[in-house]
């Protein structure tokens, strides 16, 4: 396992008697690209202000490298930051823009000449050192304030929603453009997104936030296939959530009533309560027109209600018998099956044993 750059220990932040960070533990390793991820005002932005020492805990600790920085003011902390406002100084050149923190840190001109050609030739705008930000584009803009930040060759770079004013394809481009970044400066990055896939596509691992708190620590695909609690599973993607009542458990299978279904289930997880809710992603339901085609016991008989056709995948909408909305996403192609569906017709759902997710009833 690498090793730990921050720890941060039951970190804990009040505004005006509100609590805004709730024990806070977090380990951020070396090189890696963690991204805290969550709703708005769940404390994203807290967390990164506090790394960066523009706010102090109300309790808790900051370790750096073993040592305490509680108090240890930001510009001693080789903590650089690129906020969602670039913040580049407008009567500047790019290179200027750049250079900047060299020359506050009094380093030759020769050097910084060199090493803010070699940033901007990382992020591919070596052509535009001479132009002031109102000239460049808002993805370009975003790369000189990248520049700027690793120039300074920084412990950690801190990325507050640095994509999130960009247009689609330029964002998309860019998320592969800052991982390779990353991998290439191998400094440790912790990103900040309410953006799901952005977060799956781009992390090592993923902190997923709710209220202050910490729900799921994860790499992306812990975080997606097994959800720790309904926070977690409806937050990274689509979810279709069954509340079933557990009729009998064995050490390593589950017996379910949902409605009046039953369904028998192999789960590693003993559950203890009462209720449980069975957790299926769109994509992982089969659909299925005729009942012989279905390859389970455990499925769902409803109405397709609606089809929403999303390129490559097409989202089914389905009316269940009892009146519940699932969605049921397919591939779709010229030959898919999907294209026979029609609104109207009726549907069996069934999943692939062991897709599915249970949670225990919270
Ligand atoms: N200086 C402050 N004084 C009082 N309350 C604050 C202050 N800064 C943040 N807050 C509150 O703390 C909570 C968390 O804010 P924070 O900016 O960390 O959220 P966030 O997760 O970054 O949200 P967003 O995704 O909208 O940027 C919010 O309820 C906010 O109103
Ligand atoms: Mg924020």
């Amino acid at each position: 396992m690498a090793k730990e750059l921050f720890i941060l220990k039951d970190l804990c932040k009040d505004y005006d008697n509100n609590t805004i960070l709730k024990s806070i533990n977090l380990d951020i390793y070396e090189g890696e690209f963690l991204t805290l991820l969550g709703p708005s005002g769940c404390g994203k932005t807290t967390i990164l202000r506090l790394l960066a020492g523009f706010e102090e805990p109300s309790s808790g600790e900051i370790i750096l490298n073993g040592k305490n920085i509680n108090s240890l003011p930001p510009e001693q902390r080789a903590i650089n930051t690129v906020f969602q406002s670039y913040a580049l100084f407008p009567h500047m050149s790019v290179f200027d823009n750049v250079a900047f923190g060299l020359k506050m840190k009094k380093i030759p001109k020769e050097q910084i000449k060199k090493e803010v050609e070699t940033a901007l030739l990382m992020v591919k705008l070596s052509k535009f050192m001479n132009k002031k930000p109102h000239e460049l584009s808002g993805g370009q803009q975003q790369r000189v304030a990248i520049a700027r930040a690793v120039v300074n060759k920084p412990l950690i770079l801190l990325l507050d929603e640095s994509l999130s004013a960009l247009d689609y394809k330029l964002r998309k481009a860019m998320q592969i453009e800052l991982k390779m970044l990353q991998r290439q400066l191998g400094i440790t990055f912790l990103f900040v997104t309410h953006d799901q896939e952005e977060a799956l596509s781009m992390s090592d691992r993923i902190v997923v936030m709710n209220k202050g708190k910490i729900e799921q620590i994860g790499t992306p695909k812990e975080i997606y296939e097994e959800p720790k609690n309904l926070f977690v599973a409806q937050f990274i993607g689509q979810a279709n959530c069954f509340e079933s009542k557990v009729l009998q458990e064995s050490d390593n299978s589950v017996s379910l009533a949902y409605g009046d279904k039953t369904f028998s289930l192999k789960s590693k997880k003993s559950f203890k309560t009462e209720y449980c809710t069975i957790l299926i992603r769109p994509e992982d339901f089969r659909v299925e027109k005729n009942l012989e085609d279905v390859k389970s016991n455990n499925f769902f008989i409803g109405e397709l209600e609606n089809i929403i056709y999303k390129g490559t995948t097409i989202d089914l909408l389905v009316k269940l018998e009892d009146g519940k909305e699932v969605i049921a996403s397919e591939f779709y192609n010229e030959d898919s099956d999907a294209l026979g569906y029609e609104v109207g017709i009726k549907l069996f759902l069934y999943w692939v044993e062991g897709w599915e997710v249970l949670l225990p009833h919270e």
